[in-house]
This record gives C-alpha cells, structure tokens and sequence, in this order.
C-alpha cells in the first residue's frame, strides 16, 4: 500500500542497525535486563497505573525505564517516538495503538513476541477485537494492557441537585440540564478545548446522535457520504452547542484538570474516555456514587472501544529478556486486576474477575458485552483505534477550524471533512 511505502522511506532514513546500535542511550546494566517505555501517561492516575508495572518487573529483577512525554491523547510522544527513530534511539517498548501498529511494523523494526504470546495463551484470553491490531502477518508484536471506553459522559451529582436539573437519559434532557446549571452559576462542561479533547467530545457525540452504523461507515469505512451525512451535520451541530455550555476561558487545560473540576462541582459535567475514572479514583471520589457514569445520551446506544498498547522494537536500547517481561507481566491477571483498578478501564484478558472494581467498571463490562452481541461495539476513532496518522490529521484539522471558528456552519464542515479525508487518502 502506497501510504506503507511513504512510512518506511520517511522512517527508515539513515537508520541501519549499525547506526542505532552507535546512536543508542546506554543505560546502566540492570540485574536481569532493562526495557525503557516510551509512553504518555503523566497524569497523576496515569503515572500510578504505570508505577505497578515498574514495581512487579523489578520484583522480578527486571528494571523499567518509564520515559513519558506528556500529553493527553499522545500525540507528543508520538513525535518524539518519530524523532528518537531518526537519530537510532529507539526504546525498547513504545505505546502505539490500532491501526497504527501495522504501520511501524511495516518498518521492520518492530520484535516477535509470539514466544510470549504463546505460553500465555493470548489467543484464548484476548477478545479478537483486540487481538487482531496485536499482529503483524500473524505475529504478536504488541501487548494489549486494557480496553477503555470513550463515549461516557461523567457527572457531578451533587451540582444537578444544586441546579434543580434532572440526569440527562437522550440529548434533549442533557441539554436541559445544562441550561440550568449554567443558570445556578456552574460551568456545565468541563472542557480544555485542544483538538484532542475537541475531538474526544464528537467522538462520544456522533455515535449517539448518529449510530453504530454512521460510526462505521463514516470513520472506520471513510465512506465520503457518511462523512458529509445529515448525521454527521447533527453531530457537528451537537458539538457546538456543547460549546456553548464550555467555559470559553478553559482553552488550554488538560483533560485531567477538566475532570479536577467535575469532582471539585467547579464544573457538572465531562466529556471524556474513562481514563477519567482513573482521575475521579485518584482524587478519592467513587464513580458511579458521587460522579455519575452514563454512556454519553442520544438517539443511538454503541460503545466506542480502545486498547492502551505497547509495541516492541527490535535492536532497541532495551534487553530483549526484559522486553519479554514487560509483555507478559502486562498480561498477568494480578497486573490486569491492579493496573485497570487505577487506570479506570477494565481487563482486556476475559477471564479476569471485576470483583472489587467500582460501579462504572462492571457497567462498562456489560456494556462492552452486550454491545458486542448487538454490533454496537466500534474502534474509537479520537484515540487512534479506526484510522492511520494522515486521515486522523485530516479529521482533526476541520474538527479544530469549525471549533475555532463560529462562523462555520455544521454543513460546510461535514463537507469539509469528506474532502480532506479523500485527500488524505489519496495522498497516502
Ligand atoms: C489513552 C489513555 C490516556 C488518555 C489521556 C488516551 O488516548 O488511551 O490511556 O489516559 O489518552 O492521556
């Protein structure tokens, strides 16, 4: 495929092992071996998920270099992941996801771990919708840690019940209930406004007012018609008025300040993957008591699924009997169980119990279930799960020039974005 081709030349300039090998950050010998992670996880949640994996590899005598580039959505740690391939620093684990896994093993430079894969039974353990983005030709290459939903919408009770307003069941009532709690004096969204989280918010928008099957055919088929459908001037047409109800001085905050601001009943409402909850749990509030957990209302019911995952690279600056580790201490039922508590998604093994997870997860886990039976279940297309790095940059710069930009009507965007995505395609 022609935008492969675009990948490995761009990717593979001035890189032979010869030159990694020189060009590599030696790092202090380790007792059994060292693996670095190149990843973006730097919230307070995040960097505590990320603490117990470092913690049981060096139970095992391994040791785990956390390089994290901050970032929400990742789409620095991304550049830097590009820029440390340039200059033959590759880490020996980068967190990459969907899609986009094929493309870097399209490279060559990425590790076999079916050894691994094997012994741990992940065929059996992992759910297919996840496991198919794990491999290349057929070889595990990556390790699934979780799967997180993102089309939740979390709300502060308590500032509902200050506002007189009831808890939103379709768009008209959320809409309502917005309305009053900007009359009591509330922000009612939390919302920072980069294009990342601009775009989180559609995400959850556009499969509620449009379905599944827009979903689908708009952003993982890239179906032109989709792209410009009534559905998707309706979910544009959504996202504005959820504009209207962000505080327009929020611009710049990150995802974890906005959740902050929900649990604080500084703000009533966000719109957000569950990654959140990882928040919401790290600031000692329970999801589903005193903020609410409800699949983001509307017309249609669908779950909009992903799965935080780490790539491997051969001839990195990691040993590969660490390497090995990380995969398989990522897969272990006690660090599923441990990681996913704090994280706030749910186990990708199956055979994992949620005894003792809060109420939002054991939803999410019936949710993703009953979605799956249904055909309702699609790869979220904010977080990188339905579309390679050139469509997504297309999405996103019209998602951005239409949030920045009042003037621009919900159907000249749509529009917009069925031509770019064509071009984008075309170009890659
Ligand atoms: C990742 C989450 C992460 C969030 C914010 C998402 O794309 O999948 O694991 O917490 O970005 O950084």
């Amino acid at each position: 495929m022609a935008n492969r081709h675009i990948l490995r030349r761009g990717m593979t300039i001035g890189l032979s092992v010869t030159a990694m090998a020189i060009g590599s950050t030696a790092i202090a010998a380790p007792t059994k071996g060292t693996v670095s992670v190149l990843n973006w996880w730097t919230s307070g949640s995040e960097a505590k998920s990320m603490n117990i994996l470092e913690q049981m590899l060096a139970d095992q005598g391994y040791k785990m270099v956390n390089d994290a580039v901050s970032g929400g959505g990742g789409s620095n740690a991304r550049t830097v992941l590009k820029s440390r391939i340039q200059s033959g620093n590759l880490p020996g684990v980068a967190q990459i996801k969907g899609p986009q896994i094929q493309q870097w093993c399209n490279t060559g430079l990425t590790m076999n771990i079916d050894p691994v894969a094997e012994k741990g039974n992940w065929n059996q353990v992992l759910p297919e919708a996840v496991s198919k983005y794990m491999k290349c030709d057929g070889h595990y290459v990556a390790v699934p840690f979780n799967i997180h939903r993102t089309n939740w919408l979390w709300i502060n009770k308590s500032v509902l019940d200050k506002a007189g307003a009831q808890m939103p069941t379709d768009w008209d009532s959320l809409v309502a209930a917005l309305k009053k709690i900007k009359q009591a004096g509330i922000t009612p969204i939390a919302g920072g406004g980069n294009t990342w989280q601009v775009a989180t918010e559609l995400d959850a928008i556009a499969l509620a007012a449009g379905g599944p099957d827009f979903y689908r055919k708009a952003f993982v088929d890239l179906d032109p018609d989709a792209l410009s459908s009534d559905a998707m001037i309706k979910s544009l047409q959504h996202l504005r008025t959820i504009q209207q109800y962000t505080d327009p001085n929020a611009q710049g905050l990150s995802w974890n300040h906005d959740t902050g601001e929900v649990v604080q009943g500084e703000a009533g409402m966000q719109i957000m993957g569950d990654w959140a909850k990882g928040e919401i749990t790290n600031a000692d509030a329970t999801p589903g008591k005193e903020i609410a957990c409800i699949a983001f209302p509307g017309a249609y019911t669908g779950y909009s699924y992903q799965s935080d995952s780490f790539e491997m690279f051969a001839h990195s600056n990691s040993d590969k009997n660490a390497q090995y580790a990380f995969a398989r201490t990522a897969l272990s039922p006690e660090f599923q169980r441990k990681f996913n508590k704090a994280k706030g998604s749910i186990p990708v093994r199956q055979d994992v119990s949620l005894e003792g997870f809060d109420a939002c997860a054991h939803k999410a886990k019936k949710d993703f279930i009953t979605a799956k039976k249904n055909d309702a279940l699609v790869p979220t297309f904010s977080q990188d799960m339905a579309e390679t790095g050139a469509v997504k940059g297309a999405i996103f710069d019209v998602i951005a020039k239409f949030y920045n930009n009042k003037d621009m009507s919900a159907e000249d965007a749509a529009k917009e974005m069925a031509h770019r995505v064509q071009q984008a395609q075309a170009m890659s």
